[in-house]
């Protein structure tokens, strides 16, 4: 991304699953960003406006917001002896007119960007609906890039795939840089732990450790809310070293105060008339089997979790029913189905549902913690 900023004609595209840091990748670029070698100085002057799109959007609404945050006239306040006089703003947005072109914002870009570092992050890119519109950016990128235009556009988006976020990106492949943002490794995920314990001044025990970072499965927000509840679990019993205990009680407090639309999707996944229906165990094993990098799994991987939980073997053709009906509307459309047959891959539509299926998994008692942690143990830190 920093090169992307440095070099004049580079743009960025930061893709990956929801909720992995994009939006906080893009957030801290500021700091990154030194002045002359200068480790504790961020970039002078750099002008960063930010928008995050609405499906509503289109290409004129998107860009009113960017530059509705460049000042064109620099504030100041003179005081004088009896009165302040501030010298009349205007913002970007008010000169370039209500329907801008790609090449009005090139040409008031090429202005702006003159004397200041200026990078503009598009975040939320796929939840624009109109195609016109993201195509529209992605003219944008060529124009700037051609034109050698000293402003960088960095759109972030939740995706797999640059295809999938910028269906045209192939006329800017040379000018973009692509960024897939991956789920954090066990030792990043480990990382949050200890840095925020050492602002607490409290330890997590190795268990607590690997046990909130299996269970976060790479997604930084559950490693946030088990280490929050599993602490304060701690602070309640006046202990000095958060435990494997209090990461059990945290663990059913995630699942309690979990996102009602989570709930109810689980519900809907699970639930059968008959008693001995199997789609819960089936749907714990989907969230246990082995993810490649961007949470996709196949048929078979769901396989051994499957025979652990169970406590005896089973083979495709007893899940097979389950897997299909997991795509369906009546189960919610919990899982997301891609490829051809035979070789399907699978993935949580919602990747925050994955390590609710574990949590609840661990509450309802359809495993529990050594197994758990022989499944994803060798995965862990
Ligand atoms: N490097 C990091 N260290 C610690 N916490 C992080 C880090 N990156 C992200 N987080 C935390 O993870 C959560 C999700 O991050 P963020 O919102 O940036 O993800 P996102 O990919 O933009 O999500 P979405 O796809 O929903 O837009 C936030 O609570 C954030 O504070
Ligand atoms: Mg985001």
């Amino acid at each position: 991304m920093v090169d992307a900023i440095n070099q004049d004609g580079q743009h960025a595209v930061i893709f990956g699953e929801r909720g992995v840091g994009k939006t906080s990748l893009s957030n801290i670029i500021a700091t990154k960003l030194r002045a002359g070698g200068r480790a504790d100085v961020s970039a002078p002057d750099a002008l960063a406006p930010k928008v995050t799109c609405e499906s509503s959007d289109t290409f004129a609404s998107l860009w009113r917001k960017v530059l509705s945050e460049i000042d064109l006239i620099k504030k100041k306040a003179a005081i004088g002896f009896h009165m302040t006089v501030f010298e009349e703003t205007k913002t970007a947005a008010e000169v370039v007119g209500d329907e801008p072109t790609p090449d009005d914002i090139r040409r008031l870009l090429t202005l702006i960007g003159g004397d200041r570092l200026v990078y503009i992050v598009i975040d939320e890119f796929d939840r624009l609906v109109e195609p016109a519109t993201k195509r529209a950016v992605a003219d944008t990128i060529k124009t700037f890039s051609d034109h050698a235009v000293p402003t960088t556009i960095i759109v972030v988006g939740v995706s797999d795939s640059v295809d999938a976020l910028i269906a045209e990106h192939e006329s800017i492949e040379r000018c973009l840089v692509q960024i897939p943002m991956p789920r954090m490794s066990p030792d990043e995920s480990a990382q949050i732990l200890t840095t925020g314990g050492k602002k607490l001044k409290i330890v997590f025990s190795p268990d607590a450790v690997n046990q909130i970072v299996g269970l976060s499965q790479g997604l930084p927000h559950y490693t946030h809310l088990l280490a929050l509840h599993a602490v304060r679990s701690c602070i309640d019993r006046k202990g000095e070293e958060v435990t494997s205990d209090d990461v059990n009680v945290a663990v059913k407090k995630a699942v309690e105060n979990a996102q009602q639309s989570l709930k109810a999707t689980y519900y809907k996944a699970v639930t059968s008339p008959r008693k001995d229906a199997l789609h819960g165990n089936v749907l714990l094993a989907c969230a246990l089997a082995e993810p490649d990098q961007f949470g996709y799994f196949a048929a078979g991987d769901v396989r051994e979790p499957l025979s652990r939980i169970m406590g005896r073997e089973y083979d495709f053709a007893g899940y097979a029913k389950h897997l299909r009906e997991f795509g369906g509307t009546e189960r919610g459309e919990v899982l997301l189905r891609t490829g051809v047959k035979h070789k399907f891959r699978f993935r949580f539509r919602n990747p925050l549902m994955q390590p609710h299926v574990i949590m609840q998994g661990l509450v309802d008692k359809r495993i529990d913690q050594v197994t758990l942690q022989e499944i994803i143990g060798h995965r862990g830190v």
